[in-house]
């Protein structure tokens, strides 16, 4: 079968660093067009890409009515993710879409709303689904720590000023909730559901540390799970000199296990531990995990539903990236009322 044509929308840092070496891993996809608010960096894309320079276009409408075009790959701003959601219903254009789903609540729900009336692939990148070590955990460590009754998830790390996305100047003064809460967020929140399942409830406090980032940069929250497991969960990486580190601790009753993913580490390791307590605890056990290239996965998973033609094929649906901002949605409320316990929204 010919490989998909994809036309890019929101030719910036994100296309270029990342999507455009991720397609070109994948045979079955092929850069045909793109559009870019300012046309010069689409232009500029399009000859890294080999789009042809009339296959820049001048609208987002114009991109998504293409005939050549088999399916739109988004990285808008979120705030527009909803409008580029309604042309791709409204052209019939299967849709992947960087996270977070969407600016707010509401806006979330008019996609989940809008992709279940369609039988359009609709795929959020959330990315962080895509690891390995969720199945290995989940498949293989879990199920030795016996019953788990809680965790501690911790990912933080130092203020960067030549962090490159903070130039961009729709997370400088961000309409998303949250600014980095929600953007970087949901990819811890796909991952400790993922492996956890869902939220139920969340007791937060957040506080801006950086002008720069304007608004709430930290999160201090205690989560409980619809399983009745609990746990912490901490994030920002707004602090000043630290080691920028990632783990998730889960505890059993039969032992505990500690994924670390902290950048320093060569690859990440699972270190586990078995026994009722003490007095029969084994030693430590350390898995390394070749953890696969989670942008490729993505994308060979959406072009796979996009094959089928079956929307249920897509691994992170609007659904699963509604929690995940709702998760934030719930910490930033639960904040503004001092720490109060604050139900996650459902769809
Ligand atoms: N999955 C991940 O790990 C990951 C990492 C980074 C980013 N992302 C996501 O990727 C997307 C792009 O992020 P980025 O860092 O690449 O940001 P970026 O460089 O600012 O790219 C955004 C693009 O959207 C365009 N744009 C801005 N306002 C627009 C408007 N009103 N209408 C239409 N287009 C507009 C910008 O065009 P101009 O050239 O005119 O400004 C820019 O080229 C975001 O959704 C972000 O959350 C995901």
């Amino acid at each position: 079968m010919s490989p998909l044509n994809v036309g890019i929308v929101g030719t910036g840092i994100f296309a270029t660093d990342t999507h455009l070496p991720t397609f070109s891993k994948i045979p079955d996809i092929k850069p045909v067009a793109c559009y870019n608010r300012t046309k010069a960096k689409a232009e500029t894309f399009a000859t890294k890409a080999s789009i042809p320079q009339e296959q820049v276009y001048d609208s987002l409408e114009s991109i998504f009515e293409a005939k050549d075009v088999d399916f739109i790959d988004a990285l808008l701003p979120v705030q527009f993710n909803l409008d580029a959601v309604k042309l791709a219903v409204k052209n019939k254009k299967p849709i992947a879409l960087e996270k977070p789903i969407a600016a707010n609540m509401e806006q979330a729900r008019s996609i989940v709303n809008l992709s279940r009336e369609t039988d359009l692939p609709i795929a959020i990148l959330e990315n962080w689904s895509y690891r390995k070590s969720i199945d290995i955990l989940k498949k293989e460590i879990i199920p030795k720590i016996g019953e788990v009754v809680s965790f501690t998830y911790k990912s933080t790390g130092p203020w960067n000023d030549n962090n490159k996305y903070l130039a961009t100047s729709w997370r400088q003064k961000p309409e998303h909730i949250g600014g980095f809460l929600s953007d970087g967020g949901v990819h811890q929140l796909a991952l400790l559901t993922d492996v956890l399942g869902p939220v139920e409830s969340v007791s937060g406090l957040t506080k801006q540390l950086r002008k720069e980032s304007g608004t709430d940069d930290v999160l201090f929250s205690t989560f409980k799970l619809a399983s009745g497991v609990i746990g912490t969960f901490t994030y920002g990486s707004s602090f000043g000199a630290t080691e920028k580190s990632t783990s998730f601790i889960i505890y059993g009753l039969e032992g505990s296990l500690t994924y670390d993913f902290s950048p320093h580490l060569a690859k990440p390791t699972i270190t586990y531990q078995t026994g009722a307590g003490s007095a029969s605890a084994s030693e430590p056990i350390v898995v390394e995990v070749d953890e696969a290239n989670t942008f490729v996965a993505e994308f060979e998973n959406f072009v796979s539903a996009v094959k089928s033609g079956n929307k249920g094929d897509v691994h992170v649906k609007p659904e699963n990236a509604f929690h995940h901002l709702a998760i934030v949605a719930a910490a930033l409320e639960s904040s503004a009322k001092g720490g109060d316990n604050v139900k996650v929204e459902t769809i």
